[in-house]
């Protein structure tokens, strides 16, 4: 309840605009969403990645927006992306552009988000760069592969979001074997689904994450193991898949980065998600759904100069 509770803050437009006209209390929760987001702006996302890039880690870059309802700013949107893709090649770094269909025209038509998905696949293409899909709620799922599967059986740079908590994955995964071959990115699932689409967290879900890594590997996917969880990580290592070429850990920024530099120095490849942008009071509270105990961390953090 308490991560609906926070998802529907996250959605309130009042809140937002709220928070967005008072200046005292935008600076506030901005400290304490700073821990997750690279910055408002594209430049901050780039100087935190090459950072990283210094230490040997990989990043994923999201301009941080979803359920986008007007055309223009889909637009807007996907030249943002656009503007990413430039930067990484410029610099030649290995960077991946993440996003959500919805913030580049699902909520209008599913059309205008794979005419924005092919845009960007193709100067994506051209400059080496992969894109990656994000998985949203799960009534959107069909239509999102939908799109996926369509984009992808032009371009072989686009990779695609799985959540091991919906009942249909399995089958999911499945279907991709055929007819797409980008990378997958398995996640557990930050959304709250009917249970009857989907199991909470649980060794359950944690023994169905493991298998979906199994078959990932079996149909020759390459794979992104994007968890905190140290238990699947360990388990991951501990049955030599990890080793193995086309196998990734990512992790979101500002997360477990104990867990990433342990793997670091034990040469897994990881690959750190980074997020920007003025929407950031949405992904704050993403993160605080996911993981109730960051409440207390961004008070914390609001509270200390
Ligand atoms: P789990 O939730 O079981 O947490 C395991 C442990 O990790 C916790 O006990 C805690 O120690 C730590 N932890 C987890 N979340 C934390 C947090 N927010 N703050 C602090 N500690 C935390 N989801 C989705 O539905 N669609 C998507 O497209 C994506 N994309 C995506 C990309 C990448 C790179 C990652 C890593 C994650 C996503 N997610 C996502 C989110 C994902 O579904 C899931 O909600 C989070 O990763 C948390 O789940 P864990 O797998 O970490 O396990």
């Amino acid at each position: 309840r308490f991560a609906a509770t926070m998802k529907s803050l996250a959605r309130r437009a009042d809140l937002k605009e709220y928070v967005e006209r008072t200046p005292a209390v935008y600076a506030l929760l901005q400290r304490a969403a700073a821990k997750y987001v690279a910055g408002d702006r594209r430049a901050e996302a780039l100087e935190a990645g090459i950072r990283l890039g210094e230490k040997d880690y990989a990043v994923s870059i999201e301009y941080i927006g979803e359920n986008t309802a007007d055309a223009a700013a889909c637009e807007d949107a996907v030249r943002e992306m656009g503007e990413i893709v430039r930067d990484l090649a410029e610099r030649g770094m290995s960077g991946r552009v993440s996003f959500d269909l919805s913030h580049i025209g699902l909520m209008v038509d599913a059309e205008l988000a794979y005419k924005g998905l092919v845009a960007l696949a193709e100067q994506a293409e051209q400059a080496g760069i992969e894109l990656f899909i994000s998985m949203e709620e799960a009534a959107k799922t069909e239509e999102i592969l939908a799109v996926y599967r369509r984009a992808a059986a032009r371009y072989s740079n686009i990779g695609i979001t799985l959540q091991a908590q919906l009942h249909r994955t399995v089958q999911d995964l499945n279907r991709l074997r055929s007819d797409a071959t980008g990378r997958v990115r398995l996640v557990k699932g930050a959304y709250q689904e009917p249970s009857g689409l989907s199991i909470p967290r649980s060794e359950e879900l944690n023994e169905r994450y493991l298998g979906l890594v199994e078959d990932a590997i079996e149909q020759g996917h390459r794979i992104s193991i994007a968890t905190h969880d140290e238990g699947i990580v360990d388990e991951v290592i501990r049955r030599g898949w990890a080793r193995l070429p086309g196998v990734e850990f990512e992790m979101l920024y500002g997360i477990r980065p104990d867990l990433c530099s342990r793997l670091k120095q034990a040469a897994y490849p990881v690959r750190v998600y980074l997020t920007y942008g003025r929407e950031w009071y949405l992904y704050l509270c993403h993160r605080i759904a996911e993981y109730p105990p960051n409440i207390y961390q961004a008070i914390v953090d609001i509270a200390s100069e």
